[in-house]
């Protein structure tokens, strides 16, 4: 296990720690010389760093990806921690313990597992009850689902990010369905709990969160898709209308073209799927830039390329 973990850096602190380097762009100095802005990340997060000229040979031998045994010093700048690297050099995997390094819930997994499991118990259409059944009662569906990250940099990017944000999901669905309960629940929360499960094969997630190669060519809307259209081929009778509407609604939560859906949502329980994925997504990505900047006196964060907007950061209580 590491000693120093990047969310318990302080300013003035010495580091000597192995991080993975996230970052690395070399830049040219107004006199000519070069230094290098980098960036080191464990579980914890991530934080700046600065190699000036005495370090161009080391930087040149350590790639982004790598992880990297790193001395220095911590320091403010701009209102944001940094190391001033000392010395850098590569670590080999075999000396890296990958908990170190993978992002985790701080939620208790079991406990999120076990309210997915109570909702899929409430839905009572045999068919949707029959399918959810085939995918939880595999061992290895299960496990992977429990790991797999809700996406790589994002949201809910951390292992058991999708179980998190599948819990997430059911418990908006569970409080919208009151106020609509014309609407059909089985498929609303079938659909919850079905509709990123690509996710599990999108990633790869061992020594760090990355996209796979199933997931750089196909997605986690059409993996999620393919996986369930050839369970519900096993299911005898399923009903085709219910099939397309649960398959529709997989394809259309994304809810717009350019967001990655082929079909806009079509029919109210899709559209409510839709806006619950994109409010949970968001939540959580506006919550992760609030708490990377606590403690710091920043009024607005960076600009953010998922949200499109800058975040106002003050968290005053009245
Ligand atoms: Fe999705
Ligand atoms: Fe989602």
């Amino acid at each position: 296990m590491k000693n120093q973990y990047v969310h318990e850096l302080e300013s003035g602190q010495i580091v000597a720690e192995k991080f993975i380097l996230s970052k690395k762009i070399m830049k040219e100095k107004k006199d000519g010389g070069t230094y290098c802005m980098l960036e080191f990340a464990d579980r914890s997060g991530s934080i700046e760093g600065i190699a000036w000229d005495s370090m161009s040979e080391d930087i040149k031998k350590v790639s982004v990806g790598d992880f990297v045994f790193v001395t220095g010093n911590v320091n403010e700048y701009n209102e944001r921690l940094q190391i001033v690297v000392n010395s850098i050099c590569q670590v080999p995997e075999n000396e890296i313990e990958p908990v170190d390094f993978l992002p985790q819930t701080d939620e208790d997994i079991d406990k999120v597992m076990a309210e997915i499991f109570d909702c899929k118990a409430k839905v009572v259409n045999p068919y949707l009850k029959k399918l959810l059944e085939v995918f939880f009662e595999n061992d290895d569906f299960v496990k992977n689902f429990r790991v797999a990250p809700a996406a790589k940099r994002a949201h809910h990017a951390y292992l058991g990010g999708l179980a998190v944000h599948t819990r997430n999901t059911l418990r908006l669905m569970d409080g919208l369905h009151p106020v609509y309960p014309f609407l059909n629940f089985d498929l609303l929360i079938t659909s919850a709990i079905l509709h990123d499960i690509g996710k599990i094969h999108e990633y790869s997630y061992k020594t760090k969160i990355d996209l796979s190669t199933r997931g750089k060519m196909l997605g986690h809307i059409v993996i999620s898709y393919e996986m369930v259209a050839a369970e519900i081929e096993k299911i005898p009778q399923f009903p085709e209308d219910l099939r397309l509407k649960l398959l529709h609604m997989i394809v259309s939560h994304h809810g717009e073209f350019e967001w990655g859906s082929p079909k806009l949502p079509a029919f109210p329980e899709a559209l409510i799927l839709h806006f619950i994925d994109n409010l949970d997504s968001k939540i959580e990505m506006m919550m992760n830039e609030l708490k990377k900047n606590r403690g710091t006196q920043r009024e607005w964060s960076d600009y953010h390329p998922f949200l499109e907007r800058e975040i106002y950061l003050r968290e005053e209580k009245w």
